[in-house]
């Protein structure tokens, strides 16, 4: 388990420009990265696992965030035994609030308590902090414009998808 290498877990259904920062500056931080789509095979989402990964790539790549980056998806189990399987030691998460400190601190407790692997913290910049995924499905669906929130790819994807509904 090496310290060097992390683990950005995540819905990202879609993929936020706070999602995009908090990459960028791990990658930054981390020799490797990897980049979970983490998904609820139960749960019907708005973009499918497939489609996220995609736009995740795409999003990485035209941001021009450089290092060994991999994106990955994960639907069984506990979050903890993917970073256990790639030899990560640490889970990196973004903080918009204290709403955030309050939800996230007790899975970091458990996820050490389970693993050992360490939840890192990165506070989100204040540009991105009231930017959410669930947000940003519910301008889309109601048909407005979301490009000022995510990524290129994503405004893309989101735009050509509703006007072919
Ligand atoms: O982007 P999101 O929706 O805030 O991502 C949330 C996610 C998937 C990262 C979070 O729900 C999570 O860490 N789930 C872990 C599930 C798990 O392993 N629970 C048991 C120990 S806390």
């Amino acid at each position: 388990m090496s310290n060097r290498i992390a683990v950005v877990p995540g819905s990202f259904d879609p993929p936020t420009n706070g999602h995009l920062d908090v990459i960028r500056r791990a990658a930054s931080l981390y020799d490797r990265l990897h980049v979970l789509v983490v998904h609820n095979p139960d749960k019907r989402g708005m973009l499918t696992v497939d489609e996220r990964m995609r736009l995740l790539e795409e999003s990485i790549a035209e941001a021009g965030i450089a290092g060994d980056i991999t994106i990955a998806a994960w639907s069984e189990g506990l979050l903890v035994d993917y970073p256990r399987q790639v030899g990560a030691g640490v889970l990196v998460k973004g903080i918009r609030s204290q709403v955030d400190v309050a939800y996230e601190t007790p899975m970091a407790v458990v996820n050490h308590h389970l693993s050992g692997v360490e939840t890192v913290f990165l506070l989100a910049d204040p540009a991105n902090s009231l930017v959410s995924s669930s947000l940003v499905r519910q301008v889309s669906s109601l048909g407005g414009d979301v490009s000022p929130y995510v990524p290129g790819p994503v405004a893309r994807h989101l735009a050509s998808a509703h006007s072919e509904n």
